[in-house]
């Protein structure tokens, strides 16, 4: 395992390259990361790196999204065939036919999109600043909110917006029963239930904090010593764990697994720095346009 990490980091310094992790990743994996955070931590962090490599370990609409704010750094997906099917779930002409419908909208699209999509988009916005991003609207303005209808009802609840939702999902939130987290608190009655607001709306009824996972790692290190049921991804309870190991952390369902978050490994790190792939890269026209909705998502800070 050291000489694992030995040669990633001999790779690392030869490259001048960063290694950002989403919270999803094996635990590994993040545990050797430069940086780990929510897509809007990771965000933040390509825009502001000075490294000349990015190696994102994460999805691909992660990776574009640090292309797109970092266009003179070299982005590496260890794994170019990890995506996410909930940002396939609309595409640009679906997104196109949508504002024709809606003429005088503005659209906001989770940062869980295409970078085409994003580039038709207005405004973009990651799960820990989708409220805020929406509540800084002007109020006549009628708003589409692509693609996770999800995420969205989370958001027409906290802003009281009546926003034009896509059918878009998650297909690793929506496993998470209202059952699996009722038969939790029936066995940890004293457990926090902290919720991603990609889970369906019978989950988050009955749940206490719906919060993206960065601001449910700030939420566990504040309330120190408990019992939390967790309601997203399970790859985030192995650095809950780490960073409180006075509390305990149970998943909602053991179920709630992302296949395209694990397909990242330690060899294919090491591929992805040896021979610099898979360079992901974006047509000149689409960024730009895409840029100016994420330059708008990283400037809008979440309260939480
Ligand atoms: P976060 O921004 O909360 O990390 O969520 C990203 C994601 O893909 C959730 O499924
Ligand atoms: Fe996409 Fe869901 Fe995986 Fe997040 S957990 S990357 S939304 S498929």
């Amino acid at each position: 395992m050291n000489q694992v990490l030995e040669k990633i980091q001999k790779l690392k310094n030869k490259r001048n390259a960063v290694i950002l992790a989403h919270n999803y990743q094996p635990g590994e994996i993040q545990d050797l990361a430069d940086f780990t955070g929510d897509s809007l931590g990771l965000s933040i962090q390509a825009s502001k790196t000075d490294a000349e490599v990015i190696v994102f370990c994460g999805v691909l609409f992660m990776a574009e999204t640090a292309a797109i704010l970092s266009p003179r750094k070299t982005v590496l997906l260890p794994d170019k065939t990890a995506g996410c099917p909930m940002a396939d779930m609309i595409t640009a002409d679906q997104l196109r036919d949508l504002k024709a419908k809606h003429p005088d909208a503005l659209v906001v699209c989770y940062v869980n999109s295409s970078a085409e999509v994003k580039a038709e988009s207005d405004y973009c916005c990651t799960s820990s600043n989708a409220v805020e991003v929406v509540n800084s609207l002007p109020k006549e303005k009628q708003i589409i909110f692509v693609p996770d209808q999800h995420l969205g009802r989370f958001v027409v609840e906290r802003t009281g917006r009546d926003l034009v939702l896509w059918p878009g999902y998650c297909a690793t939130h929506v496993v998470i029963t209202q059952d699996d987290i009722k038969n939790k608190k029936e066995k940890y009655p004293d457990a926090i239930v902290m919720t991603h607001p990609e889970c369906t709306e019978p989950v988050k009824e009955i749940s206490d904090q719906l919060l993206s996972t960065g601001q449910m790692l700030r939420f566990a290190k504040k309330n120190p010593e408990k019992q939390f049921i967790i309601a997203t991804e399970i790859g985030i309870i192995h650095t809950l764990k780490k960073q409180n190991p006075a509390s305990e952390f149970i998943a909602a369902s053991d179920r709630a697994i992302c296949p395209n978050m694990k397909k990242i490994t330690l060899d294919k790190i090491i591929g992805s720095l040896e021979d610099m792939q898979h360079k992901v890269t974006i047509p000149e026209m689409i960024s730009i346009k895409a840029k100016k909705a994420l330059d708008r998502m990283v400037e809008t800070l979440p309260t939480k």
